[in-house]
């Protein structure tokens, strides 16, 4: 009654809370339709591999104890996969607590976070959260413009996150280049290379980059489960990074911070790797052709190494596209500028999205 509560701090109440994707049963129930698609969250629609599903099965009965803070087993199963030491490591609450974690760890307000426009929208989210100032020049032909955000980096710089491929524009930065810019970010500055669509990237073109990060103190590379391994509601990132890195994240982070059930699923779904090879192989046959017929539509559609394609519209607002489509039970995700990012789906649900543009055109 006329008394304020608590002030938050400054810098939170400036941010935007991430809007997610809607979920399939409330845009059933607010449009009064059935079989709604969700293209919009870059989800693998296949769901997790059947031996993930059995290991889950098993792993329900124990939830009443605490999870492994050391996550002993996937890190171990892990760096048997990445050829790497288990402690080389670190574990998260899927890749977006590390992106979090770093953010806690390296900002101080004030500081400046480089990016790009059109890069992962929590990358200034983080820079928001710790009162950080975030610098993002323009990309160029979708792409991050490396030689740009290089002129960008000042003393204040400390993190410079990229994602490659990036969300929401779907483009690969060329390995040779993305390799000379990290050997001219100063010492001073933590490089935090996201890569989330890792899996989906056509083989020639996706770089050692964990190597890259034994070489170097200022290097960090994020991967996921949560795209190409189908375990987005579990909450599994994991990443390789420098000592002094992962010994900061230990002091932050949250005890127990990937759950028992995550920790299951993951060490399964990395002991089927063919489930997960069989996924992104029909994602990139899928990535063809839709990239096609979108084209021959009339639509620009930006060349995608992930599981999703960004395309725009002559004309039309991004939001008023997703409109229409909602409308007609598909889900996307607008964006500025007449863009919208569809995620691929099975091929039905891919024609019934063609099928929605056309009517829209
Ligand atoms: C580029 C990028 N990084 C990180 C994430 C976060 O993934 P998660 O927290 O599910 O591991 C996403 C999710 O969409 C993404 O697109």
């Amino acid at each position: 009654m006329g008394v304020k509560g608590p002030a938050a701090r400054s810098c939170i109440t400036q941010i935007q809370p991430y809007q997610p994707g809607k979920p399939v049963a409330e845009v059933e129930r607010e449009l009064g339709i059935r079989q709604a698609v969700k293209l919009a969250s870059n989800e693998n629609v296949f769901g997790p591999s059947p031996r993930v599903r059995t290991a889950l099965r098993k792993a329900v009965n124990q939830v009443h104890i605490y999870p492994d803070g050391a996550c002993y087993y996937l890190r171990a199963a892990l760096a048997r996969d990445l050829g790497c030491r288990p402690d080389e490591l670190i574990l998260g609450n899927g890749s977006n607590e590390l992106l979090v974690l770093l953010g806690m760890v390296y900002l101080n307000a004030g500081d400046e976070v480089l990016s790009s426009q059109m890069s992962f929208v929590v990358y200034s989210m983080v820079a928001d959260l710790l009162g950080a100032k975030f610098i993002a020049p323009p990309m160029r032909d979708f792409t991050y413009d490396l030689e740009t955000m290089a002129g960008f980096i000042t003393s204040k710089t400390k993190l410079i996150f990229i994602a490659n491929p990036n969300n929401p524009t779907g483009t690969l930065i060329e390995k040779q280049a993305l390799r000379r810019f990290i050997d001219r970010v100063p010492t001073h500055c933590l490089v935090v290379l996201d890569e989330a669509y890792y899996e989906y990237v056509q083989r020639p073109l996706a770089g050692n980059t964990l190597d890259w990060v034994r070489e170097r103190n200022n290097l960090v590379v994020l991967r996921t489960f949560s795209k190409a391994f189908a375990l987005a509601g579990l909450r599994v990132g994991y990443g390789m990074a420098p000592a002094k890195v992962r010994e900061n994240i230990e002091r932050v982070r949250d005890p127990f911070n990937v759950n028992s059930l995550a920790q299951v699923a993951a060490l399964a779904a990395l002991a089927d790797k063919a489930y997960m090879r069989k996924c992104v192989a029909y994602t990139q046959t899928e990535r063809k052709r839709l990239s096609k017929e979108l084209l021959k539509l009339g639509l620009k559609v930006i060349p995608s190494q992930t599981n999703f394609l960004f395309v725009k519209f002559p004309r039309t607002e991004g939001v008023q596209v997703g409109q229409s489509l909602l409308q007609q039970g598909i889900i996307v995700r607008p964006f500025p500028g007449s863009y919208v990012r569809i995620t691929m789906g099975k091929i039905a649900e891919n024609n019934k999205m063609l099928k929605a543009i056309k009517n829209i055109l």
